[in-house]
Order: structure tokens, then C-alpha cells, then sequence
């Protein structure tokens, strides 16, 4: 089988359809981002100016909050709310208010102080309060001039308002701060800066564009991205049901492994090389030769060998083969032995017994004799196994 490389086109498809553009936090954007596109939602920040869509949004977002806030006093968010120099940035879907965030930018001072932040109770972790946050930081720069938030977080926002950019260590300078927004002995104060440049609220394209960009430069730098067709193991079988091979498959053979940097020099790299695979693939008689003494002398004659000798009967256990994906038993480690095609190292045959071990162990509880037999079995084989192997060294030296 030739190792095939993939066109420049097809590499091209292969990259832009494998690059991963969206993690939950811009898909969420995303979302929220079309549907205020298509105008079935809208953000908007009003202030007590008497017009009345704007008083009845008012009213909704207070109760919001009353719900939300049951430490604050209504009488305060009322009067927060009300007060002139405060405004409230909302989202609104069909006329309803969903949730919004009250704050008072001091101008002179270039910082906003959030008073409040609420989600409707059966809206929340949909991505509202991100987005609501999003707009209010590019507003407050872009409309009021603002470089900062500060904030008096009660300790179940603290979270949330950490993943919106908040931190506990406050950086403005105290005396920007301190006298104009209230102590507030029950909350602490966060802070966010709000950057100079950042599209808020249209993050999610810049962290697409930033994936691509990161992409490309990996692109340039490895091969990462081609992907080569697999051996075909359903052709190459003669013995399906024990997966032995037609002929022993090289290394080399496998598509992409020398382009992925990997050369035959490395081939042996194995605690057990002296019983592997000679440089031509063909299984070591050796191998094939201990392999059998320790099924057979060993694994088959014990007191123990018995639950493991052939496949497990689904008429047994019905629901075994939903719960044992990759089922194993001595009867085709044996095929795969005497095939000579299939345990081209002795790692390969280890790696057979010890699944058989652990799904035994997974599908039988520890008080059945099944459990029991594969724990002792298992025992006896890595014991039998490493006296092979030593006894081997031994005799070469
Ligand atoms: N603590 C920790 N994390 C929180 C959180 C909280 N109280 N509320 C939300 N989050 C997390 C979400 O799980 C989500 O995390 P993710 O991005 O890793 O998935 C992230 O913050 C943003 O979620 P989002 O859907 O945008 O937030 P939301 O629409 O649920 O609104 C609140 C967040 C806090 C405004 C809303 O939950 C709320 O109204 N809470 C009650 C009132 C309140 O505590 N207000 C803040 C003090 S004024």
C-alpha cells in the first residue's frame, strides 16, 4: 500500500472543514447575535425620561430585579433605577423585557459603577448576560467614554462576573473611586477594564479569525491537517473473526506514518525486542514459540483457564456484547498465535491478555467466580510471562 498524499485542494477542504470556528461561548454568541440581526431581539439602554415604552421596560426590569436581587430593597432599586443619572441597558424579546443591567457612568471620573444585573429566572445560562455585558462595556466606551466597571458583587455573582472580564484586584487608582460609588459591606468590589479596542459585541468573529490565523501558521509548520485514508482491516483479513491478516502488515505500510517523521531505525523500540518481528515483519519463531507455551501450559491448564477459553455465549449473557466492546478470549488468542501473521511483538499478546482480564473485571461483579478467576489468572500470566522473559536473558548471556 503507497502512502498517498492529499492535493493541495483537498488539504485546503480538509483544513476548513476540520477547523474547529465555534467553542460554547461563541456559538452562544453567535446565536444571540443573528437573532438580534433578524430583530427578534434587541438591546437598548434607557434612563427615567418619561416616555412611556421606556417607563413600562423600567418597571419590567425592576421587577426582574426585585425577583432576582431578594437581598436588595425594591425601594432602592426602584430609586437606583428611577434616578436620572443612572440608565439600565436591556434585552428585549417580543416587547418583554428578558433582563438588564442598571449602572451610573461617572464621566469625570472615565468608570461606571453597576448597581444591578438580573436574567429572567427561565432565561438564564443562555448567554443573555453575556451579550448584555458585551454591549454595555462597547457602549459605555464608545458612548459615555468610559475605561472602566467597577462593581459590588454579592458572592454568587462573583462567577459570573469573573468570566465577564471582573477581577477582585482593583487597579484604578482609589482616588478615582473612592467617595463617588457607596461602601457596600455585604458585596465585594470588582473591577473590569474595558479595552480600547475590542469589538464587544462582535467577539465571536475576532476569536474565528484568531483560530484561522493560528491554523495557518500550524498548517505551515506541520502536517498535522492531512489526513490519509486507514488500513483497510476488513479487506486485509483471512480470518475475520480473530482479525488475522492475509500478510503481516509493515510499519512502513501504514499510510502518512513516514510523512508524519517516523523511520525504520525506530522499529524495536520494545522492552521484549529480542523476541519481536525481524526487520522483514515476519513474526520471530521465538515469539511464536513462547506465545503458545503460555497460553496452552499455562493460561488453558490452570484451575482458572476455564472462563476464558472460547468467545462468551450471548445465550450466557445477553447484554454482554453491549457492555464488552472489544471482546477477547484464549481460544482467539490462539488463532492469532498459530496465523504467525498477527503478534508481531510480545506487547501486542500482553495487550490481547489484559483486555480479556479487564472485561471480565467490567462486566462480572467482584463476588463472582469470574472476577475472581481473572484477578488469579492475570497474576499467574504476568508471573509466567516475566520468568519467560527473564530465563530468555538469561540463556543469551
Ligand atoms: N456564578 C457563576 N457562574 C455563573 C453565574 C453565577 N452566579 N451565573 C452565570 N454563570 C456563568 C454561566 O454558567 C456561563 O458560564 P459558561 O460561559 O462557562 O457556560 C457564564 O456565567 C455566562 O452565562 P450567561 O448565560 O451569559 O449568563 P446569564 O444569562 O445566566 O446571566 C446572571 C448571569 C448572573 C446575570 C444571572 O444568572 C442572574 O440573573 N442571576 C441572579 C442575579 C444575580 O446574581 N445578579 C448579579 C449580581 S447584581
Amino acid at each position: 500500500m503507497q502512502g498517498l498524499m492529499v492535493k493541495d485542494d483537498a488539504v485546503k477542504s480538509i483544513f476548513t472543514e476540520n477547523l474547529q470556528t465555534h467553542g460554547a461561548y461563541c456559538a452562544r454568541e453567535e446565536g444571540l447575535k443573528r437573532e438580534e440581526e433578524a430583530g427578534k431581539i434587541k438591546f437598548v439602554c434607557v434612563s427615567n425620561d418619561k416616555i412611556d415604552e421606556h417607563m413600562i421596560w423600567l418597571i419590567e426590569l425592576k421587577n426582574i430585579f426585585a425577583r432576582q436581587l431578594p437581598n436588595m430593597p425594591k425601594e432602592y432599586i426602584v430609586r437606583l433605577e428611577m434616578d436620572r443619572r443612572h440608565k439600565s441597558v436591556m434585552v428585549i424579546r417580543h416587547n418583554t423585557v428578558v433582563g438588564g443591567i442598571t449602572y451610573r457612568p461617572y464621566l469625570s471620573q472615565k468608570f461606571g459603577e453597576i448597581a444591578f444585573c438580573a436574567i429572567a429566572p427561565n432565561e438564564q445560562v443562555k448567554g443573555y448576560g453575556t451579550r448584555l455585558m458585551n454591549h454595555l462595556k462597547q457602549r459605555a466606551r464608545d458612548v459615555d467614554g468610559l475605561t472602566h466597571f467597577l462593581t459590588y458583587a454579592d458572592n454568587n455573582a462573583v462567577g459570573y462576573f469573573i468570566k465577564q472580564g471582573f477581577s477582585k484586584d482593583i487597579f484604578l487608582e482609589k482616588k478615582l473611586w473612592h467617595g463617588y460609588i457607596k461602601d457596600n459591606d455585604g458585596g465585594i468590589l470588582m473591577e473590569c477594564k474595558i479595552d480600547p479596542k475590542f469589538p464587544y459585541t462582535d467577539l465571536s468573529t475576532m476569536i474565528r479569525r484568531q483560530r484561522q490565523a493560528i491554523d495557518e501558521k500550524i498548517r505551515e509548520l506541520s502536517n498535522c491537517h492531512i489526513v490519509y485514508p486507514g488500513i483497510d482491516f476488513q479487506k486485509a483479513c483471512s480470518n475475520k473473526e480473530a482479525g488475522i491478516p492475509k500478510r503481516i502488515c509493515k510499519l512502513e505500510d501504514i499510510p502518512g506514518l513516514r510523512e508524519a517523521g517516523w523511520s525504520p531505525d525506530e522499529w524495536g523500540h520494545s522492552r521484549f525486542k529480542y523476541f519481536n518481528a525481524s526487520t522483514d515483519g515476519t513474526v520471530n519463531p521465538k515469539l511464536t514459540g513462547f506465545m503458545l507455551s503460555v497460553l496452552k501450559q499455562a493460561m488453558l491448564a490452570h484451575a482458572d483457564g476455564w472462563p476464558f477459553d472460547k468467545p462468551v455465549n450471548v445465550r450466557d449473557a445477553p447484554d454482554y456484547y453491549n457492555i464488552i466492546k472489544n471482546p477477547m478470549d484464549l481460544m482467539t488468542m490462539s488463532r492469532r498465535v498459530e496465523s504467525e501473521q498477527y503478534y508481531v511483538t510480545l506487547e501486542m499478546f500482553i495487550a490481547d491478555a489484559r483486555k480479556m482480564f479487564a472485561n471480565a473485571r467490567k462486566y462480572n461483579s467482584p463476588e463472582t467466580v469470574y472476577y475472581k478467576s481473572s484477578t488469579r489468572l492475570e497474576t499467574f500470566f504476568s508471573s509466567t510471562v516475566q520468568a519467560g522473559v527473564q530465563s530468555f536473558l538469561h540463556f543469551q548471556q
